[in-house]
């Protein structure tokens, strides 16, 4: 089976990461993402589809502890009442607004990225949004 590389444009200079959205089709398909910003912060994030027309994408930092949503992208997404859920203490945040509703650190919030279309097929920009 041959080994598929892709490489990844260069961000652009205000961009966290330029992040493969392609293997995100359905809603809860996630993917951890590494990113650095311009002072030379690094992280990970989460880039996460919500439903057909919408990925989202935030800090992997949960506001109650500071630690990680959890380790397994796949698990974040709660389709019952479209909730991003910490494996921590099962805090419940909208992932629209990045609000928690429901949980130890209700209303605070995850740290909401920007998503935009990318330079290529599949390929999406995350930049910070200013909101959060
Ligand atoms: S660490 Fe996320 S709910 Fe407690």
């Amino acid at each position: 089976m041959p080994c598929q590389v892709r490489i990844m444009p260069t961000p652009s200079s205000d961009a966290l990461a330029i992040v493969d959205s392609s293997q995100l089709k359905a809603p809860g398909d996630a993917r951890h993402f590494d990113y650095r910003d311009g002072s030379g912060r690094t992280g990970r994030g989460v880039l996460l589809r919500v439903d057909a027309r919408t990925l989202v994408a935030f800090d992997d930092h949960c506001p109650h502890w500071g630690v990680p949503l959890g380790e397994d992208p796949s698990r974040l997404f709660d389709p019952r009442d479209a909730s991003i859920v910490c494996s921590m203490h099962r805090a419940r945040f909208d992932p629209h607004s990045g609000l928690c509703h429901t949980g130890l650190c209700e209303g605070q919030h995850l740290t909401r990225f920007q998503v935009s279309e990318g330079p290529g097929v599949g390929l999406v920009i995350v930049k910070r949004s200013g909101l959060f």
